[in-house]
C-alpha cells in the first residue's frame, strides 16, 4: 500500500468507506493514529475501519470512557478504540495503554494521538483529519515515524 495520501470526502459515508477499505487491507503497523479538530471525521472514519475489519457491532465514540475493545473476527486480537480528548499523559499508564500497543495481535487506533507524547510508536500511520472552507472533509494519511 502507497503510505502517503490526502483524500477529499463529501459525507461522512465516504469518510467511513475510506476507513474501511484501509481496515479491510491493513496488514502492517497495527497502531493507527488520528489528528484533527473535534467533528472532523475521526470516529466515523473509525466506524468504517471496524466494519473492513469484519466487526459487526456498533462502533460508538469512547469520548467519555477513553477507550472501548472489540473482539476481531478470526484473529487472537482486539480493536482497541481509544479518545485521549480528556487525557494527560501522566494517565496513559493506568490506562494499560503500553500493553495494548505492545501485542502484536491487537489493532490500536486513537484519537487526540498527540496526548501520546513520549508513547508514540515509531510504527505507526498518521491520519489527520480537516474540514475544507466547502465543507467537505479532508484527510491525509502517511506512516508515521
Ligand atoms: N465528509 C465528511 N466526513 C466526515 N464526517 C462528516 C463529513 N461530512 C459531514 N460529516 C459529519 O461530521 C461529523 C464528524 O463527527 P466525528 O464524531 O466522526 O468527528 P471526530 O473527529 O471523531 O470528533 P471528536 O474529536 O469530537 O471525537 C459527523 O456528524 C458526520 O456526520
Ligand atoms: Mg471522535
Amino acid at each position: 500500500m502507497d503510505f502517503s495520501h490526502k483524500i477529499i470526502t463529501k459525507s461522512a459515508q465516504e469518510t467511513a468507506g475510506v476507513g474501511e477499505e484501509i481496515g479491510n487491507n491493513l496488514k502492517s503497523p497495527r497502531v493507527l493514529c488520528f489528528y484533527g479538530e473535534l467533528g472532523t471525521g475521526k470516529t466515523t472514519f473509525v466506524q468504517g475501519f471496524a466494519k473492513g475489519l469484519g466487526i459487526t457491532s456498533r462502533l460508538l465514540s469512547p469520548t467519555f470512557i477513553i477507550v472501548r475493545r472489540y473482539n476481531i473476527p478470526d484473529s487472537a486480537g482486539f480493536l482497541y478504540h481509544l479518545d485521549l480528548y480528556r487525557v494527560e499523559e501522566k494517565d496513559l499508564a493506568e490506562l494499560g495503554v503500553s500493553d495494548m500497543l505492545s501485542d502484536p495481535d491487537s489493532i490500536v487506533v486513537i484519537e487526540w494521538a498527540e496526548k501520546l507524547g513520549n508513547w508514540l510508536p515509531k510504527d505507526r500511520v498518521d491520519i489527520t483529519f480537516s474540514v475544507l472552507p466547502n465543507g467537505n472533509h479532508e484527510i491525509r494519511y502517511q506512516k508515521g515515524n
